[in-house]
C-alpha cells in the first residue's frame, strides 16, 4: 500500500485517475483540489471513505502543499487551468496554477524526496500541418501556441529542471485529447453531447479541419499508474491511442450515435491560433513500459460517453448556462 497525492483529482482526468487507482491497487488517495469552476465533488463520488481523503486547497499555497507532501509517497499532479479559450480570454489564473502551483510542488517533494509524475499535454509541442507524415515524439522541440500551453510547456521544462539541479526523482507524460465521463461541458464531445441533448445546434470552430489524436481517459490513467509504477527517472513519455480524426467528423458522428441529422450544426467564429493538428507517437510507452490502450473503438467510446451524460444531467447542468453565455459573448 502506498500513499498518493493526487492534485486536481475533482477535474475530469484527475477524477478518473482516482477511480483507476480505487479499483486496480490497494493505495491510498488524498486529493488536493482547490474546487475551481472546472472541479467537482460529485466526480468523486462512490470512492469509498477509507481509501481517499478530500483536501479542498490551492497547490499555490506552499504549508498545505508542504504538510500534505511530507504525509505522501509519491505525488500525481494534475491540477492546472487546463482550457484554451479560457487562456485566450484571462490568461492570469494559467501562470497563476500552471506555473507557480508546480513550482510549489516541486519545492516540497526536493525538501521531502519524494516521486512526482507530471501530467503535461502534447500541445507543447505546437502542431502539425494535415498532411505531415510525422508524429509528435518525446525529442520534439518545444513550440506552444496559446497562453495555456505555454504555461504547460515552462511547468514541464521547471520539472526537468528539478530533476537535473536538485536530483527531484520525477517523470513526466504528455497526453493528447483525453474524453469520457466527468468532462467539463466547455470542452469540445461533452459541449456538443450536452448541446443535442438541449435542443441546440453543436457548434464548429471555423471550417472543422482541425485534428486532434483522442484516446479515452481511462487509457491515460493506466499510462499514468504504470509510468509512476516502471517509468524511469528523468524520462518523459508520450501517451497517445492513434485517435486522429477531424472536428468536423467528430461531431457529426456525435450526431449520428444520437438519432440526429449528421449536418445539423452551425460554423461559428474560429479560436485564436488555433492548432491545426495534434498526432502522438506512443511507442516509447509501448516498447518499454508495454501500455497498449483498451478503448481502441472510438465510436463504442464515444456511444458510452454519450449515455454517460444523458443519464447524468445532474452532474453538467449547473455548469451548461455559464458555458454557454461565455461562448455566445465570444460569436462561438
Ligand atoms: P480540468 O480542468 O477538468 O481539471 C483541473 C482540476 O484542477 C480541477 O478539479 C480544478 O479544481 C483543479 N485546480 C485548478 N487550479 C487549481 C489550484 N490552483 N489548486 C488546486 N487545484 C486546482 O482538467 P483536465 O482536463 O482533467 O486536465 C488535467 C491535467 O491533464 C492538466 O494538467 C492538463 O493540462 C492535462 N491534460 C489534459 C488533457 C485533456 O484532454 N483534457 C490532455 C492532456 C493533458
Ligand atoms: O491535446 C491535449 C489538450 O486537449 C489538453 O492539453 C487540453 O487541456 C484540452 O482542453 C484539449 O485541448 P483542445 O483545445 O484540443 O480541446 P477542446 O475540447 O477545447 O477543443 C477540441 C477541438 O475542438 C479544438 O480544435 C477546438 C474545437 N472546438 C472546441 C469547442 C469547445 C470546436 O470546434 N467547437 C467547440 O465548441
Amino acid at each position: 500500500m502506498s500513499r498518493l497525492l493526487v492534485t486536481g483529482g475533482a477535474g475530469f482526468i484527475g477524477s478518473n485517475f482516482v477511480h483507476h487507482v480505487v479499483r486496480r491497487t490497494d493505495h491510498h488517495v488524498t486529493v488536493l483540489d482547490a474546487l475551481t469552476y472546472a472541479g467537482n465533488r460529485a466526480s468523486l463520488e462512490g470512492v469509498p471513505e477509507d481509501r481517499m481523503t478530500f483536501v479542498r486547497g490551492d497547490i499555490s499555497d506552499a504549508r498545505l502543499v508542504d504538510e500534505l507532501v511530507s504525509l505522501a509517497d509519491s505525488v500525481v499532479h494534475f491540477a492546472a487551468e487546463s482550457h484554451n479559450d479560457n487562456s485566450l480570454a484571462e490568461p492570469r489564473p494559467f501562470l497563476d496554477t500552471n506555473v507557480v502551483g508546480t513550482f510549489t510542488l516541486l519545492e516540497a517533494v526536493r525538501r521531502h524526496d519524494r516521486r512526482f509524475h507530471h501530467i503535461s499535454t502534447d500541445e507543447v509541442y505546437g502542431d502539425l500541418e494535415l498532411d505531415d507524415p510525422e508524429r509528435f515524439t518525446e525529442t520534439t522541440p518545444y513550440n506552444p501556441s496559446s497562453p495555456y500551453s505555454s504555461t504547460k510547456a515552462a511547468s514541464d521544462l521547471l520539472v526537468r529542471a528539478w530533476v537535473r539541479s536538485f536530483g527531484v526523482r520525477a517523470t513526466l507524460s504528455n497526453c493528447s485529447n483525453n474524453y469520457g465521463p466527468f468532462q467539463h461541458v466547455e470542452k469540445f464531445i461533452p459541449r456538443q453531447i450536452t448541446n443535442v441533448l438541449e435542443g441546440t445546434r453543436p457548434k464548429l470552430y471555423g471550417a472543422g479541419a482541425n485534428v486532434r489524436d483522442w484516446i479515452h481517459a481511462d487509457d491515460h490513467s493506466a499510462a499514468v499508474l504504470l509510468i509512476l509504477e516502471r517509468g524511469e527517472i528523468g524520462e518523459t513519455y508520450l501517451v497517445g491511442a492513434d485517435g486522429e480524426r477531424s472536428n468536423k467528423e467528430v461531431v457529426e458522428l456525435i450526431l449520428e450515435l444520437m438519432g440526429e441529422d449528421p449536418q445539423a450544426y452551425d460554423h461559428v467564429v474560429d479560436r485564436a491560433g488555433h492548432d491545426l493538428r495534434y498526432a502522438i507517437d506512443s511507442t516509447k510507452l509501448r516498447r518499454e513500459l508495454g501500455w497498449e490502450p483498451v478503448y481502441s473503438d472510438f465510436p463504442a467510446g464515444l456511444t458510452a460517453t454519450i449515455r454517460w451524460y444523458r443519464e447524468n444531467a445532474q452532474w453538467w447542468r449547473p455548469a451548461k448556462r455559464a458555458t454557454e453565455e461565455f461562448y455566445q459573448a465570444r460569436g462561438q
